[in-house]
Parts: C-alpha cells; sequence; structure tokens
C-alpha cells in the first residue's frame, strides 16, 4: 500500500480517499502520532482526525497530549501553539502557508508601539495572533473564554483587546469594560453582507441566525446567538429551532450536519458571490487529505518557534489555560 501511494503521488494522480485514510490510520500507530483538527477543515480532515474542536479545545488537547507527533490541521498561528505549548514534540501543519487575515492584521512592530504608548494597560490577545504577539501579551484568550478572561482582570485595570476588533466591541458590550482594541480584524467574517442576511432571514421567518463574534457589529446586532465555533455547534444541538442561518467560515456545517441532520442550516450570504455563496477560509482550505497525509509521512513540514519567543508566549497560553479550567 506504502509502495503504492508513493507512486501515485510522485506521479502527479488524484489519491482515493479510503487508501489515503487507511495509510493515515497506519502512519499515526507506527509514529504515536495525533491528528487534531479545527471545525474549519475540509470534511475528510475532520473525519480522519483524532480530535476536531474550536481553538480553545484544540490547545487543551495540545496541553494534555501524549503523542510524539502533532499533526495539526488548522492554520499558522494554532500549530504555533500548540509547538509552544509542547517545545520537545514535533509539530507538523499539513500547508505551511495556512496563515491568517486576523493575525496578519496585527504587525508585531506596530503593536508594539501601541502597547508602549499605553504602559498601564493589561494586555489581553486572541489567539488568532503570532507567537511574537504573544510575547507582548499579558492573557491569551478564544472566543470561547474571552469573557471569563476580561472579568479575571480587576475593573479600575485598563484593558488593550488584540487583534480583532469586531470580537473587541462585541466584548465590551457583554462585560461593560471599556477596552482599547486593536484595529483587526477577520476578512471571512467580515465578509457577511447584511442586506442579502436579512433579505434571506424574511425569506425563512421560521429560522434563528446565529454568528461568530469575529463576524461586524451590524452583523451581530441582528444574531440570536453569538458564540464560538463550539457554542454555534452546540446551540443548534440544544436550540428547539430547527432552522438556522449560521454566519461563520462554511467548514462548521460539516459537524453540524452530523449532529442535526434533521435540523435545516443555511450558510449566510457574503458580500461577493463565490461558487458556494458562503465564506470559506482560504487559508483553512489550503490544508487537503492528501497533503495531510504527506506531512504526516514525511513529518513536514514543521512548526518552529525559536527558544527566546517560545519562554515569553507561553505565559500568556498558560494563564489562559489555567483560567479556563
Ligand atoms: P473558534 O473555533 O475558537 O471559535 O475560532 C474561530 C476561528 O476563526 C479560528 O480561526
Ligand atoms: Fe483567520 Fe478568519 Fe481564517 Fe479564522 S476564519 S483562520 S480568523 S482568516
Amino acid at each position: 500500500m506504502t509502495n503504492s501511494i508513493n507512486e501515485l503521488a510522485e506521479s502527479g494522480k488524484t489519491l482515493k480517499e479510503p487508501e489515503l485514510f487507511d495509510e493515515i490510520r497506519r502512519l499515526k500507530k507506527e509514529k504515536n502520532a495525533v491528528l487534531l483538527a479545527h471545525f474549519y477543515q475540509e470534511p475528510a480532515i475532520q473525519e480522519i482526525s483524532d480530535f476536531v474542536g474550536d481553538s480553545l479545545a484544540l490547545s487543551q488537547q495540545a496541553a494534555s497530549t501524549q503523542a510524539d507527533l502533532i499533526v495539526f490541521a488548522g492554520v499558522h498561528f494554532m500549530a504555533e501553539t500548540a509547538k509552544i505549548i509542547n517545545p520537545t514534540k514535533k509539530v507538523v501543519i499539513p500547508d505551511l502557508n495556512a496563515g491568517c487575515s486576523l493575525a496578519d492584521s496585527c504587525p508585531p512592530e506596530a503593536f508594539r508601539k501601541f502597547i508602549e504608548s499605553r504602559p498601564d494597560h493589561v494586555v489581553i490577545s486572541y489567539i488568532n495572533c503570532s507567537a511574537e504577539i504573544k510575547t507582548m501579551t499579558d492573557i491569551v484568550c478564544t472566543s470561547s473564554n474571552a469573557v471569563k478572561i476580561i472579568e479575571s482582570v480587576p475593573k479600575d485595570q485598563p484593558i488593550i483587546f488584540a487583534p480583532d476588533k469586531n470580537l473587541g466591541s462585541y466584548l465590551i458590550k457583554k462585560t461593560g469594560r471599556d477596552m482599547v482594541l486593536w484595529d483587526g480584524a477577520c476578512l471571512v467574517h467580515e465578509a457577511f453582507a447584511i442586506d442579502k442576511i436579512l433579505t434571506l432571514h424574511a425569506q425563512h421567518p421560521d429560522a434563528k441566525f446565529i454568528a461568530h463574534p469575529e463576524s461586524t457589529p451590524e452583523v451581530l446586532k441582528v444574531a440570536s446567538y453569538i458564540g464560538s465555533t463550539s457554542g454555534m455547534i452546540n446551540h443548534v444541538i440544544t436550540s428547539p429551532f430547527s432552522k438556522f442561518i449560521v454566519a461563520t467560515e462554511a467548514g462548521i456545517l460539516h459537524q453540524m450536519k452530523k449532529d442535526v441532520p434533521h435540523k435545516t442550516l443555511i450558510p449566510a450570504p457574503i458580500k461577493e458571490d463565490n461558487t458556494c455563496a458562503c465564506s470559506e477560509c482560504g487559508f483553512m482550505k489550503m490544508n487537503n487529505l492528501e497533503k495531510l497525509y504527506l506531512c504526516l509521512k514525511n513529518e513536514a513540514p514543521e512548526v518552529d518557534v525559536s527558544k527566546e519567543v517560545r519562554a515569553k508566549a507561553i505565559i500568556p497560553i498558560q494563564r489562559m489555560l489555567e483560567l479556563s479550567k
């Protein structure tokens, strides 16, 4: 099997999914590897992975794994976080170019100046940022635990929240804290079209509109539920309603459809039409099953973080993990 797969890979032919699944399972065992995947990954990757979750659950899995090799099917900052938590383990990602528009919207040198001009502020950074930004951060958070993290900071303590201004302004409303926001955003969540959402909702008055907090304030204003990817999935499971318009990356629909096959799930429309008329993260979708197989097989490309960066970046991540127990 290995040889035939190798020959196929070298000849550039398309590899069949069942063969790839078999090989991935065999290699995983042989190498004591764990496959972690985000809900935005393509369905085949979610199906073959050992654990599929949101950013918080993935970092908790990375912190507790006994595996020697971590294959991270997500974007770079997620794999980087896993490496910071596990400096002695090898962390690989199917495509090293799988970045994040939100992380890119916060360049380290500009951010350094931003925080240096506010030395009395505590810095809370959303996990969707580079390791370099984490070295300038006091506590990391995700969309699952952000309220709890903010509320752990004394009320009279000024806070800088970075890099997502949309999540930040949602959290200001939710916690009543007057935070200074970095002007960053996720292109995927900023792509939702409020006018099209309202039209769609009018066509489906029995549907509930739910959104990820990286969406813009005008979109969040009309949402009946706002939460992380796992929060949104749990909501469609526990809600008595049976139709939902879903504003987040379309990959989430795979898990939702599995959990509530009897419910109707409609992806929220975006400003620019694409093939699926829904919001897809081009970075998340750089990973595919074949690349996943090759990265497990070759143990490359590897995600590494310098010792100096790791030593500082682990501190706000550990604080987050402690506060999330
Ligand atoms: P969560 O899965 O933590 O909600 O994050 C969404 C996201 O944008 C990941 O990049
Ligand atoms: Fe980054 Fe947005 Fe893609 Fe999440 S969906 S990885 S925040 S670009």
